[in-house]
């Protein structure tokens, strides 16, 4: 194989993979002209500096023409000279392309088996891996290709030996592209119940129906995005813009989904923010966007959780798109190689994510371990990196052998490790659901053009269970009352006698009319009813009916969705209270609606803000969100409700479905809106849930996963997504460091309008008796690395014979399905391989590395902090007490006001008092530190430990 030895092997111009930067120098595009090439330069003196200054004049060839020819001439002229000289400026940006790969070089790729928890699985698989062809190895590593097995990403098997091909299914809310399953509430749901149990509860649900529906592998969850962009369009998949939460909520969900023997997937590693300019082609750019991002914020915030997951067992981790510090995330072998699978001890497999991968032998290099979907550069061409080529390419010596061996290991290792080799409860068959047709009969291949006969591949298998009364409690305790003055709960009659009567006295007064008649309750906006249906958009991509999650690959087929206006209408008494519903974003302008609203004395209000996968549109979202604005002529609609709502006099309450913050400053302080509620996305049970908590069977218990600004500018400049490309490979410095979020605002006093971690319930909580117990004591780094707990596995280090992956006599290939073999043996060249630089260059291990998680000091508690609290108000319900951390300084390093170290979810009943523990370990109360290259615990000076109910209520405060 001929490259050019590029640091991460990033394959620029690289003949074998296909590769064609078609915006370099050489294969300019001759569309590409230069503005100058039409102009013909006179030379003119500058009056000033008597410099010779260049400049353009018009040749003059129009004589004859007449004055509105010329007029139009120059029009035309004009506007080619604007184009021109923008094309000029792209052309000169696109030739400014940064240097590949400035990300620093780490090989080789760390062994799987290292760790004691795998080290039984890892035995397994070395006796199976060791009986593998070579085109058995290269079956498993790379995908068939997209839309060629029935999930979303399938491996082929190693049939002799027993392993079977893997099923990959989306996403982080549930089975995607399936009947009869549960469309579970969003991450950013899950992250705003602060409740832990509820998320390992949804997790293994979810996993019991990938069970059932024949799935191997869930694609989910998601803790990347991190949420530095609050309009980032994939926010919602994961569970909110802090480390310590996305970290808790991904390693519980990974508990929960593996706890039913599922592989779960944590992804994307890392840093893929925003949308535009994820991947290549998608945005009009050859290139992917780069994340730049300094070692210590990449510590701190968005690797952070990832260790989480790693921690709790993760069997694979989802390689981004993007590239970080230049280097595509999955040929990034300082992020693979060096942070992943050494320092973090991972012991499962990375598989990129789908057309992540740019590079073949690269790629190999750096630590990727399986590619999705199996095509190349392209979906769905069949043309793939690996398959045939990663076959070659251990032949030649280019991928070395012992990187293949170690990348089949990791992902037959993983299998073991979930139990997924016994046949009785995991049966060797093809998923019985297809992704790509609602039919019972379908085609096994989708994506080949082959003649295929079909077979049965929908059996509608029910999965559901009782899952909704999960997505229901998830749902409930994800809403999160942003503001309430004495407004709810409300009653399923209306008011009570004494409440209503002073209700119609305000009403009288400000209209005029008096009646004794049922309590009148409008409920406004297309956000509460059904719309076209839940499924009305592929892959949920617009923004109708009422909003249950975002769009994308993270989004799945409604099976029902519980419309708020219909459990509304359900469950308020109709003997008591009249609806009146106007399902629409503006008020209607007929005067017989417009008295009857005048006439109101409860009205609720239903708004929202969609975001989603890049791959679709909806309106000027483009994936991202274009602003914080609620959409759908949300502002003016509350706005108007507010106004005319009894006229102006009558109490308002407003629910918001969103993927993320929006902005609420046009009207929160107006003074009829009594409450609102800010339900996230909350999947199938939406109304239900959202019933449970307007009638008050659920006591309100969620807390905000992020800080609601009161504009986007207080966020910070590094919050704002880049729309426009500045270079053909955008460079996206994440200078803000650790300042993102709450951090931000913090750091800079700025005024949210309601601040992360903050939601009120019907009752209230004291917080007293703080303790702070050491458990160690300080010192500045972990104990020193372990030795490994186990041995790597060791196989025959002999090339394996060209016949091993020849085509089979008599095989019949289905086109553009990737298979690993070659026609002949005359494919193969052997030639020195220039290894991308830093190759050779032994690294020292990580001392902050060895074991699953890492260093097993890191996980040590290192005090505990205890505090009381007592509901002291008048109903039962939930507390989410929340702990955050301030650093003692040190010089030279600057350390945010406070983070995220703690939460728990407590019940109380009406008057009881519960102590609540926080263990912190060494990794919680450590800064990364750049010089050392591990985790250092301040032993000078005090750590503040805040706790209380936001992170700006913060009651009872210890030192250590
Ligand atoms: C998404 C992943 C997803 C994959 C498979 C990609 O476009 O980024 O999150 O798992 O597709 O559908
Ligand atoms: C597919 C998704 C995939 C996405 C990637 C879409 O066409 O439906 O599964 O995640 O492309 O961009």
């Amino acid at each position: 194989m001929r490259r050019d030895s590029t640091k991460e092997g990033l394959l620029k111009g690289h003949d074998d993979d296909g590769y064609r930067n078609s915006f370099d120098n050489e294969g300019r595009d001759s569309s590409d002209l230069d503005a100058t090439e039409f102009l013909d330069p006179i030379s003119i003196e500058s009056k000033q500096t008597g410099r010779r200054l260049r400049r353009w004049s018009i040749r003059q060839p129009f004589s004859g023409c007449g004055r509105c020819c010329i007029i139009l001439l120059t029009v035309v002229f004009a506007v080619w000279v604007v184009v021109a000289a923008g094309g000029a400026f792209v052309y000169k940006k696109y030739n400014d392309e940064p240097e590949y790969g400035r990300s620093p070089p780490w090989y080789p790729t760390p062994q799987g088996g290292i760790a004691s928890t795998w080290a039984e699985s890892y035995k397994k698989a070395a006796k199976m891996v060791e009986k593998m062809t070579l085109a058995e190895k290269v079956n498993i590593t790379t995908g068939t290709g997209w839309q060629m097995g029935l999930a979303v990403g399938t491996n082929a098997p190693a049939v002799y030996v027993g392993f079977p091909q893997l099923q990959l299914q989306d996403g982080p809310l549930g089975i995607r592209f399936a009947d009869n399953i549960t469309a579970f509430p969003a991450g950013i749901t899950v992250g705003a119940t602060w409740n832990r149990q509820l998320m390992y509860a949804r997790g293994k649900a979810h996993a019991i129906e990938a069970h059932g529906k024949g799935v191997n592998v869930l694609l989910g969850p998601c803790v990347g995005p991190l949420g530095r962009m609050p309009a980032g369009g994939r926010n919602w998949e994961g569970f909110g813009a802090d480390p310590y939460l996305q970290g808790v909520a991904g390693a519980e969900t990974v508990k929960g989904i593996q706890s039913e023997g599922i592989m779960a997937t944590i992804k994307h590693f890392v840093a893929n923010e925003q949308e535009h300019f994820r991947q290549p082609w998608e945005w009009g750019l050859p290139h992917a966007l780069s994340a730049n991002i300094d070692d210590r914020t990449l510590h701190e915030l968005y690797a952070w959780p990832f260790g989480d997951a790693v921690k709790a067992g993760v069997a694979s981790v989802m390689c981004s798109y993007n590239m970080v510090n230049n280097s595509y995330s999955c040929g990034n072998s300082k992020l693979l190689n060096g942070i992943l699978k050494d320092e973090l001890g991972f012991q499962g497999f990375v598989m990129s994510d789908w057309l992540a991968q740019r590079s073949g032998v690269g790629t190999a290099l750096a630590g990727l371990d399986m590619t999705m979907p199996g095509d190349g550069l392209k979906w769905g061409n069949g043309d793939s990196l690996w398959g045939p080529h990663l076959s070659r390419a251990v032949l030649n010596g280019s991928v070395p052998l012992e990187r293949l061996n170690d990348m089949v290991t990791r992902i037959v290792a993983a299998w073991y490790q979930l139990g997924q080799d016994d046949e009785t409860k995991f049966p060797r068959q093809p998923p019985n659901f297809s992704s790509w047709t609602n039919d019972r009969l379908g085609l096994p291949s989708h994506g080949s053009p082959s003649p295929q006969d079909k077979v049965e591949v929908n059996k509608f298998v029910n999965v559901q269970a009782n899952h909704s009364i999960i997505a229901r409690e998830v749902a409930a305790e994800g809403t999160v009352l942003l503001k309430n003055e004495n407004l709810l709960p409300i009653s399923r009659e209306g008011l009570e006698a004494a409440r209503l009567k002073t209700r119609r006295d305000i009403v009288y007064r400000a209209t005029g009319k008096r009646h004794e008649g049922k309590f009148k309750v409008g409920i406004f906006g297309d956000d509460a009813g059904e719309g076209s249906g839940p499924n009305y958009c592929k892959d949920r991509g617009c923004n109708q009916g009422t909003l249950g999650s975002g769009w994308g690959s993270g989004a799945v087929e409604f099976p029902y969705l519980v419309a708020p206006v219909n459990a509304l209408r359900r469950e308020f008494d109709s003997n008591k209270v009249e609806l009146h519903e106007y399902l629409r974003d503006d008020l209607p302008s007929g005067s017989s609606d417009k008295a009857a609203i005048e006439e109101l004395e409860l009205c609720i209000v239903f708004v929202n803000a969609d975001s989603g996968e890049g791959f679709t549109k909806w309106n000027d979202v483009s994936g991202d969100r274009p602003n914080l604005n609620l959409q759908k002529n949300g502002d003016a609609l509350v706005g108007s409700v507010a106004a005319t709502c009894g006229s102006g006099s009558s109490d308002v309450i407003v629910v918001i479905h969103a993927v993320g913050p929006v902005l609420v400053e046009k009207w929160i302080e107006l003074p009829n809106i009594k409450a609102v509620l800010l339900a996230n996305l909350p999947g199938e049970e939406s109304g239900d849930a959202l019933a449970d908590v307007l009638f008050g069977d659920t006591n309100p218990s969620g807390h905000l996963p992020y800080t609601m600004g009161k504009s986007l500018e207080d966020y910070g400049p590094g919050a704002k997504v880049m729309y426009l490309p500045n270079g053909v490979v955008p460079q996206q410095d994440f200078s803000e460091g650790l300042y993102i979020d709450y951090r931000y605002f913090d750091k800079h006093g700025i005024e949210p309008r309601l601040e992360f971690g903050f939601g009120l319930s019907y009752t209230t909580f004291e917080f007293s008796n703080i303790k702070v117990s050491p458990k160690k004591t300080k010192s500045a780094l972990p104990a020193p690395r372990p030795d490994p707990a186990a041995k790597p596995p060791s196989y025959s280090s002999e090339i394996p014979s060209v016949d091993e992956v020849l085509f089979p006599a008599g095989f019949r290939a289905l086109k553009k399905y990737v298979y690993p073999y070659l026609n002949s043996a005359d494919e193969i060249v052997s030639r020195p391989y220039p290894y991308p630089d830093g190759y050779t260059t032994a690294q020292p291990l990580s001392g902050a590395g060895g074991d699953e998680g890492g260093n097993p000091d890191l996980w040590e508690v290192y005090v505990t902090v205890t505090v009381d609290i007592k509901n002291a108000g008048t109903r039962a319900g939930a507390v989410v007490p929340q702990l955050y951390l301030a650093y003692p300084g040190k010089q030279g390093v600057d350390f945010p006001v406070n983070v995220l170290r703690g939460f728990d979810k407590i019940y109380l009943e009406k008057g009881e008092t519960r102590s609540v523990s926080f263990d912190l370990t060494r990794r919680d109360l450590s800064y990364w530190d750049v010089v050392e290259q591990n985790w250092v615990m301040l032993t000078e000076g005090e750590y503040t430990f805040s706790v209380g109910e936001s992170s700006r209520i913060l009651k009872v405060v210890g030192k250590w």
